[in-house]
């Protein structure tokens, strides 16, 4: 998880991150030829359900999988109790926000500044969709 997370992101999580949220939250992947080629986390509360983070290998991407991702892990959260699931999205990540407005997610809200990056602060838009 620590690797594809690295592939993916400018701040990438450790492999003691990813155990510890093994551990506590909904954590749901896709082997292909025997190595993870993409994971989400998730956590869940109440009946709410926040995706913490997505991502897939570079070399396994635009193949599907976050789509099947987001899709197959519904009943895991419904398990769970979580009637909605969230998530924040940076406004220039052009990819995440064309895969989840093609997988059923609604814009509700838009946080100015809510990340940091190297070269300065990014917009995050906050999706919603009931499970
Ligand atoms: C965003 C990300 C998870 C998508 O993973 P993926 O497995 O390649 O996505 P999928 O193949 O399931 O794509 C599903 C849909 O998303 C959209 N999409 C995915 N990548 C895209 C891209 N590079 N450009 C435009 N649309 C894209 C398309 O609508 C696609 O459907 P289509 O292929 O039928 O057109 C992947 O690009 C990634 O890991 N990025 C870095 C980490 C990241 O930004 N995570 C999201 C943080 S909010």
């Amino acid at each position: 998880m620590a690797s594809v997370h690295s592939d993916s992101f400018e701040r990438p999580w450790s492999a003691l991150d990813m155990a510890a949220h093994t551990l506590r939250d909904v954590c749901f992947g896709i082997d292909t030829d025997g190595r993870l080629a993409a994971f989400v986390i998730i956590s869940c509360a109440a009946d709410q359900a926040e995706v913490l983070t997505i991502a897939t290998a570079k070399a396994a991407r635009r193949q599907g999988l976050a789509r099947r991702l987001l899709e197959g892990v519904i009943p895991q959260l419904q398990k769970h109790g979580a009637a909605e699931l969230f998530l924040e999205v940076a406004e220039d990540n052009t990819a995440a926000l064309a895969l989840y407005k093609t997988s059923g997610f609604q814009p509700i809200g838009r946080r100015p500044g809510y990340y940091r990056r190297t070269a300065g602060r990014m917009g995050a838009i906050t999706f919603s969709k009931k499970l």
